[in-house]
């Protein structure tokens, strides 16, 4: 496999170096894992089972301690335009506003143009218009976390990587910007990597949950969502893959009592 935007995780193992104890911590363990190019893929656990080093490892910022990672079947060796990360925290210049912040990113990335009314209307939709001429210490951290998101979405890299993207929002912020990454996935066609805790998400818009157990992360479990877009997350269906991921997470006996069985 080797087209742009393919992931291959062969054999991950992960250590790290314990200054407390002295000791080593493994924060991953033999985990192999395949991404087709333009697949949205989702990985679910529980807190440092290992998600952010995971991506951390494919965008090349930490080196694997054994196994390899792949993209579009070349080593990775380092970071790369070609992959975006989004963090658990925003990454906004604290010196440009919002809309410069996105231009900037536009520019270096070299891939569109930076068409002020496209960047515009992508600052609408995350909710920032009043505030596209602020800077970052300006905004609350939500909002810094959407433009932070939008940014990367707007530069749109071959693969995408995002980090609990919308871990910060309220409910309704983030079903818009649930919808608006889908929009954005499906007329580009990137691939996409989420790690999500919540699992509504994940179900709403992947194609395919990565399951990993607690510290060391391994896949335990993957899931396919064979369902079309745009999704209804009042469906039976829907519902019935919620169930299937909880219990897969070991929430089994409160998925007994939210759905009385
Ligand atoms: N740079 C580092 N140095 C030492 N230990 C680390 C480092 N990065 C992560 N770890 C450890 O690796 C484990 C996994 O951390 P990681 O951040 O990948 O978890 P996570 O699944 O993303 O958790 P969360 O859901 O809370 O974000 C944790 O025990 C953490 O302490
Ligand atoms: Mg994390």
């Amino acid at each position: 496999m080797s087209e742009r935007g393919s992931i291959e995780v062969r054999n991950l193992n992960k250590t790290f170096a314990r200054l407390d104890s002295g000791g080593t911590l493994c924060a991953i363990e033999d985990l192999s894992l395949t991404v087709e190019p333009g697949e949205f893929v989702s990985i679910v656990g529980t807190s440092g089972c290992g998600k952010s080093t995971l991506l951390r490892v494919i965008a090349g910022l930490e080196m694997p301690t054994r196994g390899e990672v792949l993209c579009g079947g070349v080593p990775v060796t380092g970071t790369n335009p070609d992959r975006g990360l989004v963090f658990q925290e925003h990454t906004l210049f604290p010196w440009l506003t919002v809309r410069r912040n996105i231009i900037f990113a536009l520019k270096s990335s070299k891939r569109l143009g930076a068409n002020r009314a496209a960047v515009d209307t992508l600052i609408g939709k995350a909710g920032l218009s009043e505030f596209a001429g602020s800077y970052p210490h300006q905004l609350s951290g939500g909002m810094r976390q959407r433009a932070s998101l939008i940014r990367s979405l707007a530069v749109s890299p071959d693969v995408l990587l995002l980090d609990e993207p919308l871990g910060a929002l309220d409910s309704f912020t983030r079903m818009t910007l649930q919808d608006e990454i889908i929009r954005l996935w499906q007329e580009r066609g990137n691939t996409m990597v989420l790690i999500t805790h919540d699992v509504d998400e994940a179900v709403y818009l992947s194609q395919r949950i990565v399951v990993m157990s607690p510290r060391p992360g391994r896949v335990t479990e993957v899931v396919d969502v064979p369902m079309s877009y745009p999704r209804n997350r009042g469906s039976s269906d829907f519902t019935e893959l919620r169930v299937k991921l909880l219990t897969a997470l070991n929430f089994a006996s409160e998925v007994e009592q939210e759905y009385n069985l």
